[in-house]
This record gives structure tokens, C-alpha cells and sequence, in this order.
């Protein structure tokens, strides 16, 4: 399997992982434990994505059943919005350790670069956007102490690399103005209807690894009602006579187009066969032409913008 090596503590990431966002509470243990069978060796978590007790329940079964073994696995999660003040990061990323019990996380991100009023888990866990008054309560907490606290999470062994998700240009110079332990991952939005290719050049001047999000761009948004009216990818011509031509589907061929770039995905998928399938993404080239010919679709078009929600979280304005 390729991986990607992160620059300061020279542990390899695998290029392809298993994104946890969505699958169902119900079936996220099994589902977990199948994919390992499958052969995948990186799940991508969040405390967001409500279902780490039940993703840290299907890892604990293959372990337990000798199919890998601790080291061979690569776990990452993510610190919410609520949770960004000096008093709560390492509590909350010892808390969700705990729930997916183990002794440490791979990679621990922020999860957006947006501070937001504390909740008590006792009283919503996971918080999401909204206090428990509904309205959405933005907090003064810089990113300098939220970094401050991933790089002791760093120190005291709560994880092994630390980095940042759906940050922009502008706040990772910042982040490393005052950076003991620099970023190691950026994970954002990228697929060939948003492509990002200033922040990835960034990122490759600076050693930061880049992991893509929602790689079959508008196909996830749909479950949440989000319809911006274009084409989806995987039903777009284009790349589906890529794929007939390369004899594979267009989510490997969308899934390669990032892998070839030197970019990490993390697809997602609750279906069984979907999931073999994603995996098996890496096992060919696209020519030269037809990488240009998908990255010509960039439209600009951001799925994940939290500016939907509450005009004051424009992080990407
Ligand atoms: N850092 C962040 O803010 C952030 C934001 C979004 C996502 N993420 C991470 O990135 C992961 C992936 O992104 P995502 O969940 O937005 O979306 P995604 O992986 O781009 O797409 C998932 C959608 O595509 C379908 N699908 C999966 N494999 C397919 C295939 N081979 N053929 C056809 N359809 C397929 C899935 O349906 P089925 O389940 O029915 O197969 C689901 O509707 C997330 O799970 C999460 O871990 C991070």
C-alpha cells in the first residue's frame, strides 16, 4: 500500500484510509472490523462524527483477533470547535481516546480553524454547531493556545503527530510563527470540482502532507439535502469515459486523480462491495492528459463551507 511519510516523526501515512464521517452508529463496529479484512490500515475520526466508541469497538475486535496488530494501524481524530480553550484540548482528546479506547492516536487535528463556545458533553456530546440554545456562539480563543495544547497532546503521548484541517494559507503561516511542533497534516476539501492547487503547492513547500476530503465532491452532500445543482462527479461524462477506458469506476478514477497528485484520501462508503473498491484505488496510472483533463473541472466549488451556517464563519472568504 503507498503511504505518505510525515516529515517530522517519519511515520508513514497511508495514502488511502477509510473515512468515518456518516457511517452509521449501528454498523460503524462491523463495518471498521470488515474494512480492516479488507486490508485497510487508516480510519479517519472525529469527535464530531459521533461514532468513535463504536469505530474504536470494530479496531479493538481485530486487534484482539490477531488480524493486525497496534502498529500496523494508523487512528486519527480530531479536536471539535468547542473544545479549543487551554482547559479543555487535552481533555477532551484523553476523553475521546477513552471512547475509542486505546493508548494513543496516529494524528490529532484541529478540526476547523473556528473557536466556539464550551459545551459539557453531559449535556450534548457531539456538540456540533449550536449551543444548546440552537444558536451558534463564536469564543475568544486564539489558535496559538489551541496549538500550544496539541503540541503537549505531542509531549505527553496522547497522539504522535498533530495537525490541521479546512485551514487556508493565511493561519498555517501563523501557526508556524509560533510552532514548537509544526503541523504535520493539512486535510481539506479537494476534489476536481475544487482544486485547490495554490494551498497544495503551499503545503508541499512547507512538508506538510495533504490528506483530500469528500473526494466524489457533491455525492456526500447529498444524504444532508445539500443540492448545488451540478453534475456529480461519479456521474459525470468525462470521468466516466476515464474509467471505461482504464477499465475501473469513477470513484477509483476520482479517488487515483488525488493519490497521483501525492495527496491522501479518505473515502467513505457503508456498503461492503464500495468499500473493496475505494481500496483498490492505487493499482493504476492516469496519463498525464487525463489528469489535466479532470483537474479542468475546478469550478471553484466548496461543499463543506461553515459560511452557510452563520455568515461570521468565513474562514474560506
Ligand atoms: N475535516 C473535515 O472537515 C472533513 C469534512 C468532510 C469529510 N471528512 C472526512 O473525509 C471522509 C470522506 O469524505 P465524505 O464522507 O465527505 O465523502 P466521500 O468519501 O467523498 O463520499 C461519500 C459518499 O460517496 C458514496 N460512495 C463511496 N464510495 C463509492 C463508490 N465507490 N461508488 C459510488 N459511490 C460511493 C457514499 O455512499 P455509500 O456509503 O452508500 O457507499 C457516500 O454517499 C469523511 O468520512 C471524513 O472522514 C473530513
Amino acid at each position: 500500500m503507498s503511504t505518505i511519510v510525515l516529515k517530522r516523526t517519519g511515520q508513514k501515512m497511508p495514502a488511502v484510509g477509510f473515512g468515518l464521517w456518516k457511517v452509521t452508529k449501528s454498523t460503524c463496529a462491523d463495518t471498521v472490523y470488515k474494512a480492516i479484512k479488507a486490508g485497510y490500515r487508516l480510519f479517519d475520526g472525529a469527535g464530531d462524527y459521533g461514532n468513535e466508541k463504536e469505530a474504536g469497538e470494530g479496531v479493538r475486535r481485530a486487534l484482539s483477533e490477531g488480524i493486525v496488530k497496534r502498529e500496523d494501524l494508523f487512528i486519527t481524530s480530531k479536536l471539535w470547535n468547542t473544545f479549543h480553550a487551554k482547559e479543555h484540548v487535552k481533555k477532551m482528546a484523553k476523553f475521546q481516546l477513552d471512547l475509542w479506547g486505546l493508548d494513543h492516536f496516529d494524528l490529532f487535528l484541529v478540526h476547523f480553524p473556528i473557536a466556539l463556545q464550551y459545551v459539557e458533553p453531559k449535556d450534548k456530546y457531539p456538540p456540533e454547531w449550536w449551543g444548546l440554545d440552537g444558536g451558534v456562539h463564536l469564543q475568544n480563543t486564539p489558535m496559538q493556545e489551541t496549538w500550544t495544547c496539541m503540541e503537549e497532546l505531542v509531549d505527553e503521548g496522547v497522539t504522535k503527530n498533530i495537525g490541521i484541517s479546512n485551514c487556508q494559507g493565511s493561519i498555517i503561516l501563523d501557526i508556524l510563527r509560533y510552532a514548537r511542533i509544526e503541523p504535520q497534516v493539512l486535510q481539506v476539501e479537494i476534489h476536481p470540482y475544487l482544486t485547490q492547487e495554490p494551498l497544495q503547492k503551499l503545503c508541499k513547500t512547507l512538508g506538510i502532507a495533504v490528506t483530500a476530503y469528500s473526494s466524489f465532491g457533491p455525492q456526500s452532500y447529498i444524504e444532508l439535502g445539500v443540492n448545488k445543482n451540478v453534475v456529480g462527479l461519479l456521474q459525470h461524462d468525462l470521468v466516466g469515459s476515464i474509467a471505461q477506458t482504464a477499465g475501473k469506476t469513477p470513484a477509483q478514477v476520482l479517488l487515483r486523480w488525488a493519490t497521483q497528485q501525492g495527496i491522501a484520501v479518505i473515502p467513505k462508503s457503508n456498503d461492503e462491495t464500495r468499500i473493496k473498491q475505494n481500496l483498490e484505488c492505487d493499482s493504476f496510472d492516469l496519463s498525464e492528459e487525463d489528469m489535466k483533463k479532470i483537474s479542468a473541472l475546478n469550478i471553484g466549488l466548496r461543499l463543506n463551507e461553515p459560511l452557510d451556517l452563520d455568515p461570521r464563519l468565513g474562514i474560506f472568504a
